[in-house]
């Protein structure tokens, strides 16, 4: 089948950078997400983002007036013409196979949903619906404008067909696929998550302060943000979850979330989006 209509589901950093992409690349896109203030959000970012690469010389304003009209809606019930769906929904287990029965209810029976989970098994997602050879894995990274991975993911059951569209849409949308068998955190989150863990731990131990374990990182490895300015952009609370999925799934006390990542999730500390983590973003 011939994916024309992309329907995202999840209006957050990732669904909004991935519903940008899709438009930009010229696909007729649907937004979806059931928090209204979440769809405004979506749509002040996709606006600031697309200007910014417009003036850069990076987007015609044609793609960005394509991006900034993406229809948006609370209702899953409006996505269910799309010939592909991207599901960004929060990192839950138990609310994403809530919506893969429901999705698998409500699309067609040839529509792949592909999810841009960061560390749940799509095995598992496939699972619970009636098309398991369409469950695949299409893992952005944020932010999706810039970043040129898609880590794609296959199940047990994914079919070659199902890879290969996820792998044809991702190059369509500027990305560089790579795809990946379906284990705890794939390859991408297997090695960041417990880089990052580690700086929490080090941090916990008091072995340096947040700015001078981000330096050690940005200047002795070249990494573009250091590991605690990263948590607090991709989120604490995501970063948990990951760590969470990775020591339950894989067995192994190595994987074992920093007791104070817990205690900030707690706190409600996590990172921008919250405006506080392992930095203050309120004063800015
Ligand atoms: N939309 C469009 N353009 C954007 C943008 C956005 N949302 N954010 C940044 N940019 C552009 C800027 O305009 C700038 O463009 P030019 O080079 O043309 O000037 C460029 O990106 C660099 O941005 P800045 O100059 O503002 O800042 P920077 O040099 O510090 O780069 C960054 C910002 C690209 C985010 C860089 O710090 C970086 O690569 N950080 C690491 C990001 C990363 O590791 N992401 C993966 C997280 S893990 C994940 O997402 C998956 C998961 O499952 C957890």
């Amino acid at each position: 089948m011939e994916i024309k209509h992309i329907a995202v589901i999840g209006a957050g950093a990732m669904g909004n950078g991935i519903a940008q992409v899709a438009a930009t690349s010229g696909y007729r896109v649907t937004l979806m997400d059931v928090v209204p203030a979440q769809i405004e959000k979506a749509r002040a970012a996709i606006l600031q983002s697309t200007t910014r690469m417009v003036e850069k010389g990076k987007l015609t304003p044609d793609q960005a007036a394509a991006a900034q009209a993406i229809p948006t809606t609370p209702s899953l019930a409006d996505t269910r013409e799309a010939d592909l769906v991207i599901e960004a929904a929060t990192e839950n287990v138990e609310l994403k196979l809530g919506l893969y029965r429901e999705l698998d209810k409500l699309m067609r029976p040839e529509v792949i949903i592909a999810s841009n989970t960061s560390s749940i098994s799509l095995t598992r997602l496939g699972g619970v619906t009636r098309r398991a050879e369409f469950i695949v894995g299409m893992h952005f990274f944020n932010p999706v404008p810039v970043m040129s991975l898609l880590e794609v993911v296959r199940g047990l059951a994914t079919s070659e067909s199902s890879v290969a569209t996820a792998v044809e849409v991702g190059r369509r949308m500027g990305k560089t696929p790579v795809v990946v068998k379906d284990s705890p955190g794939f390859v991408s989150n297997r090695i960041l998550c417990p880089m990052i863990n580690e700086a929490v731990y080090a941090l916990d131990e008091g072995v340096a302060s947040v700015v001078d374990i981000d330096t050690v990182m940005k200047l002795g490895m070249n990494h573009p943000m250091g590991p605690l300015t990263l948590a607090d952009f991709v989120g604490l609370d995501v970063m948990l979850a990951v760590m969470e999925v990775l020591h339950r799934d894989l067995g192994d006390d190595k994987y074992r979330p920093a007791p104070l990542l817990r205690r900030m999730v707690d706190a409600g500390f996590l990172g921008k989006k919250s405006g506080r983590g392992f930095y203050d973003y309120r004063k800015a």
